[in-house]
C-alpha cells in the first residue's frame, strides 16, 4: 500500500448515499501511486461508477476526503481537477466535427493553433481514424465514436484519466486492440489511470492493481497475480477466474494446515480465514491445480466419477462427481500426461493442500 507521500489519488474513509439511507459506498479507502493503473472490478450496482464520479467531481462524497496530488478536492469544481474522462456513453458534441471535438479541450487550455493541429492529428492516428477528422459523430459507428472519446480524453495529456467501461461497446477484436493501445499509452505517457470494468480478463491483463468491489465494499485490493492465486475470501475466489468450491467444517487447525470435513471426507487445506475447529468454511480450488490420478506427493486424493469430457484444444475440461458435488471441474492440460479416461470411469482426483484455500463460509458479502 502506498503512503500519502507518493499517492497521487487518495480516497480516505469515503462513504456515499444517494437517498440518505442506503450506503452504496461504505468506508472506501484507496491510494493510487503516480503512474499506476488501478481497476475497479465488481458486479453491477456495487458502487464503481459512484467512486469514479466522486473523484471526477460530478458527485460529492457523503463522508470522507478525496485527494489528488496531496490536495483535498471535495470542494473543487470538476473542470478544475484536470482529469481526462471516458465513459461508456460519454457523448461527443454532436454538432462539432471530430477534429473540433478533439480540439475542444486544447482550445479551453489555450494552446496555439499549430500545437492543436499537431495534437489532433496525432490523436486521430493513435485511434487509427485519420480519415474521420471532418465528419460529425453521427456519421461514425458506436465503436468509432468510443475511440474518438478515448482520444479526446487523452489529447490534452492529463495526468489522471478515468475510464468507465470504455470498451464495453466494441467487438472482441477491437476491444483487445484498444486494451493494448490504452496500456501502451499509459506506459508511454506515464499517466495515472483509474479504470472500471465488468470484464475480469480485461482487468487482469491491464492493471497494476485491482480493487474487487461488492456491495459498496472493497473485498480485496491486490495485483492480478495475487488476486487469482491468493483470493482473500470466497467472494473474490468465485468472482475472479474459475473456481471449485466445497462447503465443509473445520475439524483441526494448525498454522499452515487445517483439516476440513466435506461430506464425510477429510480434506487437507491451507487456512486463510478460518480460525478454529467447528467453524464452517468454503474450500476453493482452481481447476488447473487438480490432477486426475495424481502424482504421489499429492496429500489430497479422493474417488470420483467422470461425468463429462470437453475438448478445448489446449486442455480437456473434465467434469467429475466428487463428495456428492457434480459440478467439480478439472482442467487437464493437453500433452504433458496422456490421459485415457472416458465418461463414466471411476478415477482418483487429487490436489495439494497448499492449492486448497479454506475461506469464509459466507459468499464474502460484508
Ligand atoms: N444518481 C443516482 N441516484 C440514486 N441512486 C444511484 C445513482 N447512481 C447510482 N445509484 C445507485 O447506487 C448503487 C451503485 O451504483 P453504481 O452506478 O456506482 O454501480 P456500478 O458498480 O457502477 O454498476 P454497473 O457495473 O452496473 O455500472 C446502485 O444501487 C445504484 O442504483
Ligand atoms: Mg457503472
Amino acid at each position: 500500500m502506498s503512503t500519502l507521500d507518493n499517492s497521487y489519488v487518495r480516497f480516505q474513509n469515503v462513504r456515499k448515499t444517494y437517498d440518505g439511507e442506503i450506503l452504496v459506498v461504505k468506508d472506501f479507502n484507496l491510494d493510487i501511486a503516480q503512474g499506476e493503473f488501478v481497476t475497479m472490478l465488481g458486479p453491477s450496482g456495487s458502487g464503481k461508477t459512484t467512486c469514479l464520479m466522486m473523484l471526477a467531481g460530478f458527485e460529492s462524497a457523503t463522508q470522507g476526503e478525496i485527494y489528488i496530488d496531496g490536495t483535498p478536492v471535495n470542494n473543487l469544481a470538476p473542470h478544475k481537477r484536470d482529469i481526462g474522462m471516458v465513459f461508456q456513453n460519454y457523448a461527443l458534441f454532436p454538432h462539432l466535427t471530430i477534429a473540433e471535438n478533439l480540439s475542444f479541450p486544447l482550445k479551453v487550455r489555450k494552446l496555439s493553433k499549430s500545437d492543436i493541429e499537431q495534437k489532433v492529428k496525432r490523436a486521430l492516428d493513435m485511434i487509427e481514424l485519420p480519415q474521420v477528422a471532418g465528419r460529425r459523430p453521427g456519421q461514425l459507428s458506436g465503436g468509432q465514436q468510443q475511440r474518438v472519446a478515448l482520444a479526446r480524453a487523452l489529447v490534452f495529456e492529463p495526468k489522471l484519466v478515468l475510464m468507465d467501461e470504455p470498451l464495453g461497446a466494441l467487438d472482441k477484436q477491437l476491444r483487445e486492440q484498444m486494451q493494448y493501445e490504452i496500456k501502451h499509452l499509459h506506459e508511454r505517457l506515464g499517466i495515472t489511470v483509474l479504470y472500471v470494468t465488468h470484464d475480469q480478463t480485461e482487468a487482469l491483463t491491464m492493471s497494476d492493481r485491482i480493487a474487487v468491489f461488492n456491495q459498496g465494499v472493497v473485498q480485496q485490493l491486490a495485483s492480478p497475480t495475487e488476486l487469482y492465486e491468493q483470493p482473500a475470501n470466497s467472494f473474490v475466489a468465485q468472482f475472479i477466474g474459475e473456481n471449485n468450491k466445497l462447503s465443509g467444517k473445520v475439524e483441526k487447525i494448525g498454522n499452515d494446515r487445517c483439516v476440513v470435513s466435506v461430506e464425510g471426507c477429510n480434506v487437507q487445506a491451507l487456512p486463510v480465514n478460518v480460525y478454529q475447529s467447528g467453524e464452517a468454511t468454503t474450500l476453493s480450488i482452481r481447476p488447473e491445480r487438480i490432477q486426475i490420478n495424481p502424482e504421489n506427493d499429492f496429500d489430497n486424493r479422493f474417488d470420483a466419477r467422470v461425468l463429462e469430457l470437453i475438448y478445448h484444444g489446449d486442455h480437456m475440461r473434465t467434469r467429475v462427481e466428487l463428495m456428492n458435488h457434480d459440478q467439480f471441474i478439472v482442467k487437464v492440460p493437453n500433452g504433458s500426461r496422456p490421459l485415457e479416461i472416458r465418461k463414466g470411469d471411476l478415477v482418483q482426483v487429487g490436489w495439494l493442500s497448499r492449492d486448497c484455500r479454506a475461506l469464509d463460509a459466507s459468499s464474502g458479502q460484508a
